[in-house]
């Protein structure tokens, strides 16, 4: 079976959140069951920096590209990737971020930057290719590849691959101003409440939702929620019509990333039988970001884009009482500047007791993520969460809201749970910090039963996370719609 991830964002090629590591992880995943996955992204800088020192194929002429004279396709094995770089040096190569220019505003073009990237995904999914491979499932992620979708379904009268889309957060949504509907290529027939039009505009993410054969997002509890007016983002409606064809499937981690027992961005290593290791790192962190080295001191952390879906305004409420009950705190974000200010000030009045890296840094979050004893993860919504589970596999205890991913993924420390083994972490229901309080003043009761914290780290540490459930869950999913007939 040969499947097209179409997708913005790669681990370890360019990356902004969580949707990088699922594109850089799920397709290996995949392959290992034998599928032939490959996927198409965008030739940013960081992409075309990275790739030039791998086996490039022949570069493949798009014909008629979309929003640029000129666009190829670059063949590229990146480790276990199998990937299709879209070269469009008009649309990709700048500098700044996947989406925005370097002050934070979005690319004014990002239309015509995404359409393009839908656009070659449609070409290949609907013609003979020099590649000499057509997909037999097109999975789209995020808005970015709500148009691939749709161009299938509107231009595959002949013929068109089977199309999956996965939304990894609903609240992006790709909304476009509706004059450019001829300039994508879209017939104004398509644009109506029954197709891609969202509030007077055009929206790639609705297009992907009214036009995939199947839709999935990346927890169960993610895809109830979003069929509910607080969580659907005004598109609840849509899903639960659709809701016989969406899905929730997990996202695991990557045991190769991911891993305390090979990490090499921490000075050792440690398992759930051999945990000595994580004292050393919990003090090469300490030293790292200047709170005061000692072993007995909880230390909490964050790792996360710094916007309101993360909660963690609610967070900096807490952390002054969190540090007066003795914990210590470091955080490695970047986003908002109010929050990033926030956070500057709450370590400047607390030094060496709470610290605030506020950079993007891949290899310091394994440092933090590892030397930490718990993390926090306070989210209003969140589709699945990755650093709560990173958190479990390496024995630094989740605190976590019950939404979304991160309720599908913690079992609260509750005395029935601990006493039963099953407790992997603290959870608390109220998006407020009240409720967070509570949750954090639990765990730091809990940290005074050093054998109790003990043995809940074994069980975070031994709970099962890793990709295979889910390859064979979209597995079965694409060969269910192969079965039927379209
Ligand atoms: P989201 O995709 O909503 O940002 P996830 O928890 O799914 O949330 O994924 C976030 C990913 O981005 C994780 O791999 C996390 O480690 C990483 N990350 C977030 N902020 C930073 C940062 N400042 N430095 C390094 N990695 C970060
Ligand atoms: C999104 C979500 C996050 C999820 C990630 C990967 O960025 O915000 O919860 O883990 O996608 O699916």
């Amino acid at each position: 079976m040969r499947v097209l991830f179409v997708t913005s964002e790669v681990h370890p090629l360019i990356k902004t959140g969580g949707l990088a590591d699922v594109s850089g992880a799920l397709p290996p995943a995949l392959e290992k069951l034998g599928l032939s996955v490959k996927v198409l992204l965008p030739g940013y800088p960081a992409v075309m920096q990275k790739i030039a020192r791998s086996e490039i194929g022949t570069p493949i002429d798009i014909p008629g590209p979309l929003g640029t004279t000129s666009a190829r396709l670059l063949p590229v094995r990146y480790g276990a990737l199998d990937l299709l770089v879209l070269d469009a040096p008009d649309l990709f190569t700048r500098p700044g971020g996947p989406y925005n220019a370097p002050g934070g505003q979005d690319w004014p073009d990002n239309q015509f930057r995404f359409g393009a990237l839908c656009h070659a995904a449609a070409w290949l999914s609907l013609s003979d290719t020099p590649l000499g491979w057509r997909p037999d499932i097109l999975h789209g992620h995020d808005w970015q590849a709500g148009l691939a979708v749709a161009y299938c379904h509107l231009w595959g009268q002949h013929g068109r691959p089977r199309t999956v889309f996965t939304v990894h957060n609903l609240a992006y949504q790709g909304q476009f101003a509706a004059e450019n509907v001829p300039h994508l290529r879209l017939p104004w027939e398509a644009y109506r409440h029954d197709g891609l039009e969202f509030w007077g505009g055009m929206s790639f993410l609705k297009a992907g939702l009214w036009y995939a054969d199947q839709l999935t997002t990346v927890s169960p509890t993610y895809a109830r929620e979003i069929q509910t007016p607080e969580l659907g983002c005004g598109l609840d409606g849509l899903l639960s019509m659709r809701s016989s064809n969406l899905a929730g499937i997990l996202n695991g981690i990557d045991d190769t990333e991911w891993n305390p027992g090979i990490d090499p961005f921490m000075p050792a290593t440690f398992s759930d039988s051999k945990m000595a290791g994580k004292a050393t790192v919990k003090r090469a962190l300490q030293v790292a970001s200047a709170l005061t080295p000692d072993p007995q001191t909880p230390l909490f952390c964050v790792v996360s884009r710094l916007t309101h879906q993360k909660g963690l305004d609610l967070l900096a409420d807490c952390l002054p009482d969190l540090v007066g009950r003795g914990a210590q705190f470091v955080l490695v974000g970047t986003g908002d500047p109010a929050l990033e200010h926030r956070y500057r000030m709450l370590a400047a009045a607390y030094p060496g007791r709470i610290s605030a890296q506020l950079k993007y840094d891949e290899g310091f979050s394994h440092l933090v993520i590892g030397g930490s004893d718990a993390i926090i993860v306070p989210s209003r919504f969140e589709p699945c969460g990755l650093t709560q589970m990173y958190g479990l596999r390496y024995g630094t205890l989740p605190v976590v809201r019950r939404t979304g991913g991160l309720a599908d993924t913690v079992t609260d420390a509750t005395p029935a749970a601990i006493e039963n083994g099953s407790a992997t972490g603290f959870t608390f229901d109220h998006a407020d910090a009240a409720g967070l309080s509570w949750a954090l003043s639990r765990a730091l009761d809990l940290w005074k039963h050093p054998k109790l914290w003990k043995q809940v780290m074994r069980s975070a540490m031994t709970h099962d996370n890793s990709w295979d459930k889910a390859a064979l869950d979209y597995q079965a999913l694409y060969e269910g719609l192969l079965a039927k007939p379209l």
